[in-house]
């Protein structure tokens, strides 16, 4: 059987990877498939690293959730991408910072006010962005976790689809300075890592694309850290926009990395053999484009079987985005990525 991340790499490409979460660990068939880095390369912690998993009330931080997906990779000799979206959470108490340096211990301390960066441990950090921003405070702390991961999507969905900025409350408290802080910040922690933006809707040509690669812009011109554009790819049979790798090299081109990070292709249920042999199709579009394109540097898929997609969760009567069915048996989008590559 081909191996994804082997033809990956053999195309020039860092990785070929996937999202997990958590409970699926507890699946052994999913666990060994998943620890298969002829396949995946690298794993993406699809929610816990997420502020409403790390911090589930306020000060209590759990970082359990998103140490065992490292843990889990370190063994594996994959890499990690981490997921720190500063989006839907609002801490309004100035006493959370006294919990925050309770926790951590290490921070040194906090200045500035009232948009200011914690300073983080010089060494490899241990710790991860904590940033404060005037009444709303993001922050993803990890302990414990080793400095080797790859890259952060700092940023998470900042814009609408006609490329406005999305009304989150961190825009509406900050306006666009919450995009540069938590770069900042996150550069400050952690030296090593690629540092994203990641949006959906930018994978073709278009106004929220233009707008993504005008921040891009305005953030090199005023030297802000940023090292790549995350394209999600939650895509839809039959839907791939056209200009799919043209926009690639578009954005490739700004001088950032790219990088398909949410990669599935979802379907209206129920399944047809014309319905997946489009899906293959699609698949292998994908896949070559970012083959074709230097600055692709890889691909991540949003979880690699049906059983765990969260695409009927999220889209009603839609399903089976993924390159393995729900028993782990692979489909005809496998051997698309394989001929993509
Ligand atoms: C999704 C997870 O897969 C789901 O389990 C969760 O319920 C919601 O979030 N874009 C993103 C990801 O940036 O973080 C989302 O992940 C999918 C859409």
């Amino acid at each position: 059987v081909a191996q994804l991340n082997t033809l990956a790499q053999a195309a020039g490409k860092k990785y070929f990877g996937t999202a997990t979460d958590n409970p699926e660990l507890s699946n052994t068939s999913y666990v060994a498939q998943l620890r298969n880095t002829a396949d995946f390369h690298q794993l993406t912690p699809a929610n816990s690293m997420k502020w409403d998993a790390t911090e589930p009330s306020r000060g209590i931080f759990t970082f359990q959730g998103g140490d065992q997906i490292v843990s889990l990779a370190e063994l594996n000799g994959q890499l990690v991408r981490g997921l720190y979206q500063a989006r839907f959470f609002l801490i309004k108490s100035l006493g959370w910072f006294t919990q925050v340096t309770t926790v951590s211990g290490t921070i040194n301390s906090l200045t500035g006010s009232p948009l200011a960066a914690l300073t983080m441990q010089p060494s490899c950090p241990l710790l991860k962005p904590i940033v404060v921003l005037s009444s709303v405070i993001t922050a993803e702390k990890f302990v414990g976790l080793p400095c080797t991961l790859l890259s952060w999507d700092v940023i998470n969905e900042p814009f609408n689809d006609d490329g406005t900025f999305r009304e989150s409350v961190f825009f509406s408290t900050t306006g666009t300075s919450y995009i540069t802080t938590a770069l900042r910040a996150a550069r400050a922690a952690d030296s090593q890592a690629k540092l994203y933006i990641n949006d959906f809707n930018i994978e073709g040509r278009g106004p929220k694309s233009t707008a993504m690669a005008q921040l891009v812009k305005q953030l090199q011109a005023d030297r802000v850290p940023i090292d790549g554009i995350g394209i999600q790819g939650h895509l839809i049979v039959g839907e791939v926009p056209p200009t799919f790798a043209q926009n690639l090299q578009d954005l490739a081109s700004l001088g950032v990395e790219v990088a398909i990070t949410e990669l599935d292709i979802r379907m209206t249920l129920p399944a047809t053999p014309e319905l997946l042999a489009q899906q293959k199709a699609d698949y292998e579009t994908v896949i070559a484009a970012c083959k074709a394109v230097d600055g692709c540097v890889g691909v991540t898929l949003w979880d690699w079987t049906d059983k765990f997609s969260w695409v009927p969760g999220a889209f009603a009567g839609e399903g089976v985005a993924c390159p393995w069915d729900e028993n782990f048996v692979r489909k005809p989008a496998f051997q698309g990525i394989v001929i993509g590559w």
